[in-house]
């Protein structure tokens, strides 16, 4: 099979065609879609709808999944939801309803469970239910953001290393976490910078969990961490995907951000379901 790569902006992002990602992948097709993925940071997969059994198939060929933690509304199972529909009755969750306030962390520009000590390779986004407008997610590259930094900014960054924390996160968005789930969650520390052990490429490793910069006072480390994070999301490409139903979307976790846009959530349903693989390569620091 020869897989059909288009760009999605200047500096990352490709739409693949040309390849069936539902069905069993051939070892050198999905050799060639990791290779695109290494470079691209974001691939778009148009009209390949898929179940769920399906997408777990597709996901596990990237490396091993993530189980949700218990605060999404799919805890447990290896798919994080992002829906305004409640599983169990079908029907739509009220928007003054904890598990929509909960939601609303998306909204900031982050990448997947950099609050865990085994961080994430990649997600895998599938468009089951899409609102008729509104509910775009958008991109970054962070590799992009990191190879337009000065060389005395890299000096400064390159030894230095981040606390993520997902209360910190949920806080800023007016969502208090239980004691309990907080327990489940303790914090961990990675890498500001981040090398892709394919290509030797640098990205910063930054979003909405990334609380303190390990031994730097908590105003000085916060002041950095968003100033990097306005590098990356302003005056760089941004890759704006309009969803259309049965869309699927691999990112990157170690070299992009995305953030969820609104949608009329009292009218419209929105069912997303995603996979999260784990990054058995990190070199990880231990708390
Ligand atoms: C996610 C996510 C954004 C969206 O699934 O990790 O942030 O638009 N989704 O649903
Ligand atoms: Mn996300």
């Amino acid at each position: 099979m020869s897989l059909n790569i288009k760009p999605l902006t200047s500096t990352f992002g490709a739409e693949i065609t040309g390849v069936d990602i539902v069905s069993p992948l051939a070892d050198d097709d999905f050799a060639a879609i990791r290779s695109v993925f290494e470079v691209h940071g974001v691939l778009y997969f148009p009209d390949q709808p898929m179940d769920d059994d399906q997408q777990v198939a597709f996901s596990d060929l990237f490396g091993p999944l993530e189980r949700t933690v218990s605060t999404n509304p799919a805890g447990g199972s290896p798919f994080a939801r992002q829906s305004n529909i409640d599983i169990e009755t079908g029907e739509r969750i009220p928007l003054d309803d904890p598990r929509m306030a909960y939601q609303k962390g998306n909204y900031l520009w982050h990448a997947d469970s950099t609050f865990k000590t085994v961080p994430s390779l990649c997600s895998v986004l599938s468009a089951r239910e899409v609102p008729p407008d509104g509910g775009a997610t958008e991109f970054v590259s962070t590799a992009a953001a990191y190879d337009a930094l000065d060389d005395e900014m890299k000096v400064t960054l390159e030894d230095l290393v981040v606390e993520h924390d997902f209360a910190y996160s949920r806080q800023r968005t007016g969502f208090q976490l239980t004691d309990t789930q907080i327990a489940e969650l303790p914090a961990a520390r990675h890498r500001l910078v981040r090398v892709n052990p394919e290509t030797g490429r640098k990205s910063l490793m930054i979003g909405a969990h990334a609380k303190e910069i390990i031994g730097w006072p908590l105003d000085k480390g916060q002041a950095l961490l968003d100033d990097l994070l306005v590098r990356a999301t302003e005056n760089q490409a941004v890759y704006r995907h309009a969803w259309r139903t049965g869309d699927v979307l691999v990112w990157d976790n170690r070299a992009t951000l995305h953030r969820a846009t609104v949608f009329d959530a009292a009218r419209h349903r929105r069912i997303m379901q995603r996979t999260t693989v784990s990054d058995m390569d990190v070199e990880y620091e231990t708390n």
